[in-house]
């Protein structure tokens, strides 16, 4: 019960019932207006066909009067003539009036119309050329203008010009009542009014009815997807402004539902990246840990050991100093909202200065690294922090592939849209398999993993610098013979090949 009374009440506040009340009574009013606009029409062009019809009757009263009024206008042969007259319709009013149009004889039986008077104008109008009819004029008794029917006479021994005036009003009103109430036309034009407002009334329900079920469709869809139904969507079978709005909800629900996806993505990853991080850091910390106690606790220890010790933990130092570099890097790159530093700059220089910072290492590695190219090429525009950044991550990578003997190389060569660096080595190469998978995060080679070396971002943080930059980055490797990795950088503005 309270159920119903809850549906009954939302139903009396809804936008259907609202916009309901409003058509039903905007309906009423118009038919109303209709109404009274069709019966007043109804009842001038009922006053003008009765007036046109009824036109000569004073005349043709005139002429029987005729005896009486010569006797005098009021006279009692002209009461007699007018009694009998009104015996045979009760509904006209007689009354003489004088050249001015002063009541001078008044044959009604309340004789109400005494000391009254016509409009003169309004009887030369009717007596005048083609009168436009109806002409109205106010009886002597008073009340609304009304039809009338008027001849000039002569009355009295006198012989002295007066009117005989004939007033329709009672008989017009008489014959309008009696049609409205007998005839079959006024019954039937009544029926289809009626008629024609309830289907209309009907149709409109029906009509907002559909209407607002598309809105309240809408809103249920709205209120799902604010409890966390992401998934909602409604169905647009029309272009129209609701179609277009249950599309505009649609596409907004959709691009909420990307980006929810995207940051659970980032989130996920972000709790991936904690904790192989976590590992990475506590592994040559453990190291590290490990060699200082070993120095600390041992009294007595040989040069060779002690430079063993102190060479490891000196590499554990270096590996978390490239973890920290990385991942400040990567911080870098995560912030989307900082823009590129970019900066004009000669590539040539940047190769040989990276080359004469790793030359140590390769020295160390026995692996000869150089750089093979131009020196003179044109400047490139870029963001010099990670386009170093990159650069050191790949000549890193290539001098971990390369055995003692190898070479690696910084290739630099003119291209159309700019300068193309590609890093070669002649090391162990990736395998076919798994060269697309080496620019995720935290991906490493089999073999790489078996040697427990390095965490898998330095490649992602390549591939990354590239995809900030615009720049595509391609990787070809062949197992055993070697890997090149090459990105092309854009000319600086004004420096074009
Ligand atoms: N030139 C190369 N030749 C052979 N293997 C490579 C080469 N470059 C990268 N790899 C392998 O691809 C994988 C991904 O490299 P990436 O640079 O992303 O990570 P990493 O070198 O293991 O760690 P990090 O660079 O973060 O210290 C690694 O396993 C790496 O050994
Ligand atoms: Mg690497």
């Amino acid at each position: 019960m309270s159920a119903l009374l809850r549906r009954l009440g939302r139903l009396v506040h809804s936008l259907y019932a609202r916009i309901a009340v409003v058509y039903l009574t905007s309906l009423l009013l118009l038919s109303v207006a209709a109404a009274w606009i069709a019966i007043s029409q109804f009842d001038q062009l009922e006053r003008e066909f009765l007036q046109r019809q009824e036109i000569d009757l004073a005349d043709n009263l005139a002429r029987v009067m005729r005896p009486g009024l010569d006797a005098g206008a009021d006279s009692d042969a002209a009461r007699e003539i007018a009694r009998h007259i009104a015996s045979i319709n009760p509904s006209l009013s007689l009354y003489v009036l004088d050249a001015e149009g002063a009541v001078i004889a008044d044959f009604t039986e309340s004789a109400c119309g005494l000391g009254g008077r016509v409009e003169r104008d309004s009887l030369e109008a009717l007596l005048g050329e083609d009168p436009m009819l109806p002409v109205l004029a106010a009886s002597p008794c008073g009340g609304r203008p009304g039809i009338f029917s008027v001849a000039r006479i002569v009355h009295g021994e006198g012989q002295r010009p007066g009117y005989l005036y004939v007033d329709l009003t009672s008989a017009s009103r008489a014959s309008m009542v009696a049609m409205l109430r007998t005839s079959s036309i006024t019954r039937t034009l009544v029926a289809a009014g009626l008629l024609a407002l309830l289907i209309s009334g009907i149709f409109g329900l029906v009509w907002f009815a559909l209407l607002t079920r598309r809105f309240s469709q809408l809103t249920t869809a709205v209120q799902r997807f604010a409890e966390g139904d992401y998934g909602e969507r409604v169905a647009v079978p029309r272009d129209d402004e609701i179609g277009r709005l249950a599309g505009a909800f649609n596409d907004m629900a959709g691009t909420i539902e990307a980006q929810l996806a995207a940051l659970r993505e980032t989130d996920r990853q972000r709790r991936e990246l904690v904790a192989n991080l976590s590992h990475d850091f506590r592994t040559p910390l453990t190291s590290l840990r490990g060699y200082a106690e070993q120095l600390l606790e041992r009294d007595e220890v040989s040069p060779g050991e002690r430079k063993r010790a102190l060479g490891a933990i000196l590499d554990n130092a270096d590996r978390l100093t490239r973890l920290a570099e990385q991942l400040s890097t990567q911080a870098r790159l995560d912030a989307h909202d900082r823009p590129l530093a970019c900066e004009p700059f000669s590539l040539a220089e940047l190769a040989h200065d990276i080359v004469g910072k790793f030359q140590p290492q390769a020295g160390k590695l026995g692996v000869s690294l150089q750089v093979v190219g131009d020196p003179s090429l044109p400047w490139v525009e870029a963001d010099l922090g990670l386009i170093d950044r990159a650069l050191s991550n790949l000549v890193e990578n290539a001098l971990h592939a390369t055995p003692a003997g190898g070479w690696v190389r910084l290739e630099l060569d003119q291209a159309r849209e700019g300068v193309r660096l590609a890093v070669v080595d002649n090391g162990i190469g990736i395998a076919a398999g798994e060269v697309p998978l080496v620019t995720q995060r935290f991906y490493r080679t089999r073999g790489s993993q078996a040697r427990g070396e390095g965490s898998g971002l330095g490649l992602s943080i390549v591939r990354e610098i590239c995809e900030r930059h615009g720049m595509t980055l391609s990787i070809d490797s062949r197992q055993g013979v070697g890997t090149r990795v090459s990105l092309l950088l854009p000319y600086a503005s004004g420096r074009g090949a």
